[in-house]
């Protein structure tokens, strides 16, 4: 039987960072408020120039770097994207011609902040199934395009960013199991109403940008996070105490300690960046996971428990040894 392995991960930050203090100065806002309900001290936030195929591509040079891997070796790119370089093509492609890699599949996956989870889940089919041996997968966001920095109550939440993996056929686990949800009847809760088929409203300029009912959100993120994480472990036989690190979407800390809380996980088995990066959407798992294995919490061996929620709504979790 065919598995999927890590070989590799990698991560890309924009290089310029703004505190809370910063946006203290031009919205309504303190340092003191979005710690206390959020956990975030700070984002990153993309160069005017800087799209996500840029930093896509620079996250994915540094996990094939680490996997050692060879590009003509690479025969799957799946990327994870809610703000795409362009309308086509696929920011995949995009990130594909800068490679240099000519032929393999490439493709955008879009499920706003599970899109990693998504698009781990297709690239481990693919696997599975004999239809690559080597995969990039790639989660990159400039979600600070799509922020109203008018908006006190979402502009605080999020940031700019890129994490990537590289995956390979292997005769053993590896990723374990993979299980993905949505429910589209929470659309208004969660989004940026304005899309290319509905037609660009350049008088209602707000519509571009990220609308949401927070706590509407926060309630069901809990609920779902916990739900997902029986599901996950019932599968596959798996007790929650044998879980050594679980790396959560990075949305809201108080969401976090929720979900550990719910699997009797201590806090200091859960990697947290949401206070250094803030929301990076389809960017924070892969982000998350690898400032942790560079900084060598997550060895070799571990089991490992990825957990997703974001707009749509859409879902998902992936149980794996590292
Ligand atoms: N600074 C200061 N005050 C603020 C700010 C701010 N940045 N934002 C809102 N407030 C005020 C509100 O106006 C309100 O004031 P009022 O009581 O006078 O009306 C007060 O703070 C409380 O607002 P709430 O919305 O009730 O605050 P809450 O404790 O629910 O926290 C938050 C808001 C942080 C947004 C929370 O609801 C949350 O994290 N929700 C989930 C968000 C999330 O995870 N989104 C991403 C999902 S993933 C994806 O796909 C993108």
């Amino acid at each position: 039987m065919t598995f999927t392995r890590i070989a590799g991960t990698g991560g890309y930050l924009p290089e310029k960072v703004m505190t809370n203090d910063d946006l203290a100065k031009i919205m309504d806002t303190t340092d003191e408020w979005i710690r206390e309900r959020t956990g975030i001290k700070r984002r990153h936030v993309a160069a005017d120039a800087e799209t996500s195929s840029d930093m896509g591509l620079a996250a994915a040079r540094n996990a094939m770097e680490m996997a050692g891997t060879d590009i003509a070796d690479i025969d799957l790119i799946i990327v994870a994207t809610t703000t795409p370089d362009k309308v086509f093509p696929s920011t995949a492609c995009i990130i594909q011609r800068r490679l240099d890699i000519h032929n393999c599949p490439a493709f955008d996956v879009q499920a706003a902040c599970a899109g990693f989870v998504y698009a781990l889940d297709t690239a481990d089919r693919y696997i599975r199934t004999g239809g690559a041996q080597t995969a990039l997968v790639i989660g990159t966001e400039t979600f600070s395009r799509i922020i109203n920095w008018q908006d006190r109550t979402t502009a605080v939440l999020f940031g700019d960013g890129a994490g990537a993996v590289v995956l390979e056929a292997a005769d053993k686990p590896g990723l374990i199991s993979t299980h993905i949800h949505a429910d589209g009847k929470y659309e208004e809760l969660l989004q940026v109403p304005q899309g290319i088929s509905s037609g660009y409203d350049v008088v209602r300029k707000e519509r571009a940008y990220i609308q949401m009912n927070g706590n509407a959100v926060f309630r069901k993120a809990v609920a779902t996070l916990s739900s997902m994480a029986r599901e996950t472990l019932s599968a596959n036989n798996v007790d929650k105490h044998d879980i050594d690190w679980l790396v959560p979407h990075q949305a809201n800390l108080r969401i976090i300690a929720a979900a550990a809380k719910k699997l009797d996980l201590s806090m200091d088995k859960v990697i947290v960046t949401v206070d250094e990066h803030a929301n990076t959407s389809s960017a924070s798992i892969p982000l998350a996971f690898d400032v942790a294995v560079r900084d060598g919490r997550i060895q070799r061996g571990d089991l490992l428990l990825f957990e997703a929620f974001g707009a749509g709504f859409t879902w998902g979790s992936v149980l794996l040894r590292y």
